[in-house]
């Protein structure tokens, strides 16, 4: 089966894109699926979360400009079954020349299409910048399928619309009519209050099927993790988080393995309503 390319996206900053990406990246590299994680944020958070120095090696920006090979960036990491393709910080302008040329929105797309075919992975991983600029909706052009990061918290709504509209125009755009909304994971709730569990519902009631199951709590050892490089297996491997980025794999590794093409689109058009 070719890589199937799914982007982590959420327009909104510090909702756990990042820190899905990287951990739930290497619980599936764990359990032997081989994952490349595409960093597409120019902050480089993966990139420095799995201990390489942003601008030390070619990243992708390089190539959404000048076009090229994307299977000589991907760079072994310190887990068997996890690559990274970098990304570096002085590229952020890549963005601006992007956007003045025609085709920016499938320019990721075409880059990725024969890294899909030809190169020796299960999943590839976007992580996404926070905004619903020229990477983020070329990122959801690319991919097969989106998985929402929400914040538990009452302002994660407002954003799940705004994802969900984009989402369904990219569809509508004729840029990538296959892409489906894979799955909304809860993150950072807090035990403590009700507001999580509110917010958790609310999002259920809406999305039956896509929301996961596995809710990932707030743990500090998530947020302390990346400045020592580590994904929270080796930094934490007991905490709460880790457990819960576990579980996540699980089901991740679970939804995908049920017929995916039929019990993904019927989970996407499962949605009891508009937000
Ligand atoms: N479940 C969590 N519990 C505690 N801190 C978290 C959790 N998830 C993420 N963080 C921290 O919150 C901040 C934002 O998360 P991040 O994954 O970088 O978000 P994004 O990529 O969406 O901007 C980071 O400092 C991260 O370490
Ligand atoms: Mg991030």
């Amino acid at each position: 089966m070719p890589m199937k390319i799914i982007a982590i996206a959420n327009q909104k900053g510090g909702v756990g894109k990042t820190t899905t990406s990287v951990n739930l990246g290497a619980c599936l590299a764990e359990r032997g699926v081989r994952v490349v994680l595409l960093d597409l944020d120019p902050q480089a958070n993966s990139t420095s979360a799995l201990g390489f120095t942003p601008g030390e090696h070619p990243s992708i920006y390089q190539r959404l400009l000048g076009g090229g090979d994307v299977s000589n960036l991907v760079m072994r990491t310190k887990y068997e079954n996890l690559f990274l393709i970098p990304c570096d910080m002085d590229l952020a302008g890549c963005e601006i020349e992007m956007a003045r040329e025609d085709d920016h929105l499938v320019r990721l797309k075409r880059l990725l299409t024969p890294f899909k075919a030809n190169f020796p992975a299960d999943y590839m991983l976007i992580d996404c910048p926070p905004s619903l600029g020229v990477l983020m909706t070329s990122a959801l052009a690319a991919a097969d399928e989106l998985i929402v990061p929400l914040q538990c918290e009452y302002f994660g709504l407002e954003g799940l619309s705004k994802i969900v509209g984009v989402h369904q125009q990219i569809r509508d755009s004729g840029a990538n009519s296959e892409v489906v909304l894979e799955g909304i994971v809860m993150t950072m709730a807090d035990s403590r209050t009700n507001l999580s569990s509110m917010v958790i519902n609310d999002v259920r009631q809406y999305f039956p099927q896509v929301t996961y199951q596995t809710v990932i709590p707030r743990n500090i050892r998530l947020g302390e993790a990346p400045s020592y490089g580590q994904t929270i297996i080796d930094y934490a491997p007991t905490c709460s988080g880790a457990i819960a980025y576990r579980a996540l794999a699980e089901e991740f590794l679970q939804r995908h393995a049920e017929a995916p093409e039929d019990s993904i689109s019927r989970r996407d058009h499962s949605v009891s309503q508009p937000l």
